[in-house]
């Protein structure tokens, strides 16, 4: 048996013989039902509700973050986390190309530009070096040490490398980087619940960090997200404007910034501290299922990407690489035809239409990659 032939046959035998295999889908075993049941029962359903505080507690003690905030989902996080740090029209935004269209969206919506720097090869995130290429070359500080880049003018409002299918990346030293610029990091960890650097939580490196909880996630509250922070005085700004920013009255309706309705709802907060509960045990399934992975393709002509060193990953989608986009085509075609449903990595941003104009730092490493990398699937199984 060829090795397509070999990983189809594991991931038929993991997750059953007949059927369509999805890439990722929730599991609801827990306290689900319960808690969305006491949730109707209390009529708070919407934005104010028990379930919503339970969340932002359940964040901060999972990764330890002081402070949580919650909101409607994953890009929503990333948009009010850069508009909390000021980012409007006249700056530019650094993050990679490699990720979700969500990530350079949520830039957009500010205004700002994006620009992609390259990935690194082995977690697939934001690459130290390449960053500091790109500052060392193009920006400047002020007199008041505010970083502009030389070429166009714009201030360099933020930094946001993303932690791809949940694998840590270089993240401490993308930040001391940064550091040395005084260019504020928002970790996009939408898909890095429960993965660490070191035993420190990703999305918590940085200023801010933030999380999505799609139903595609490791845990799923429907829609929603996150930010968290350790920063007190930020925290309070975010959650004022994520909630319309109204200043606090009995009865009148004072707005003090043009706010947003971003709040997570509390139908969306119960069904996820439902989820959050049973994290370890979806984590342990998610990594008993990638060393099978592993064990499988050691050796052979298809790389299994692993989590760097000193890290943990969730392995939310588990990925593999292969040695061309041919071969890579060639799995695609047979795993979809059978019915096991694989897919590529994202297309870059930097090929999209609507990105195509931004500005970019050399990106070598994205456009080898991007072409060889294929997700498998990766939903949590008990084992057998
Ligand atoms: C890297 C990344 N950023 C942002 C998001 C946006 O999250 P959401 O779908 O909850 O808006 C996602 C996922 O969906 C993602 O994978």
């Amino acid at each position: 048996m060829d090795t397509n032939s070999k990983l189809t046959s594991l991931i038929r035998s993991v997750f059953g013989e007949t059927g369509f295999i999805p890439l990722h889908e929730p599991r609801f075993r827990g306290n689900e039902k319960k808690y969305l049941n006491e949730c109707i029962d209390s009529g708070f359903v919407s934005s104010v509700g028990a379930f919503v505080t339970r969340f932002e507690e359940e964040m901060c003690r999972i990764t330890g973050a002081k402070y949580a905030v919650a909101t409607v989902n994953g890009t929503a996080a990333i948009h009010i986390g850069l508009v909390a740090l000021g980012v409007d029209d006249s700056c530019e935004v650094l993050t990679q190309a490699l990720t979700f269209v969500a990530t350079g969206n949520a830039i957009a919506y500010t205004g700002a530009r994006p620009r992609f720097i390259d990935v690194d090869e082995t977690s697939m995130g934001m690459s130290a070096s390449a960053l500091e290429a790109f500052l060392k070359s193009a920006v400047e500080l002020d007199d008041e040490g505010t970083p502009y880049n030389k070429e166009n003018g714009r201030r360099i409002a933020a930094c946001v490398p993303m932690h791809t299918f949940g694998m840590p990346c270089d993240i401490e030293a993308i930040i001391s980087i940064c550091d040395e610029y005084n260019i504020p990091v928002l970790e996009d960890a939408a898909e890095a619940i429960g993965s660490s650097k070191k035993g420190k939580s990703c999305g918590t490196f940085g200023v801010m960090g933030t999380f999505s909880f799609n139903g595609n996630k490791v845990v799923t509250a429907g829609g929603g997200g996150a930010v968290v922070t350790d920063n007190e005085a930020l925290a309070k700004h975010l959650k004022h404007l994520t909630t319309t920013a109204k200043v606090p009255h009995r009865w009148e309706y004072v707005h003090d910034f043009i706010g947003y309705n971003y709040r997570m709802p509390n139908v969306n907060a119960a069904l996820v501290c439902a989820q959050l509960e049973q994290l370890d045990t979806f984590l342990a399934e998610k990594r008993a299922l990638a060393e099978k992975y592993k064990a499988l393709l050691q050796d052979s002509e298809i790389e299994f990407i692993d989590e760097p060193e000193n890290c943990k990953a969730n392995f939310w989608l588990i990925a593999i690489r292969f040695s061309s986009e041919e071969s890579r085509d060639e799995f695609l075609q047979m795993s979809n035809d059978s019915d096991v449903m694989t897919r590529p990595a994202w297309e870059p941003l930097h090929q999209l239409s609507m990105f195509m104009a931004s500005d970019q730092a050399p990106l070598p490493v994205t456009e080898n990659i991007s072409s060889r990398i294929v997700n498998i699937p990766s939903s949590a199984m008990p084992s057998n």
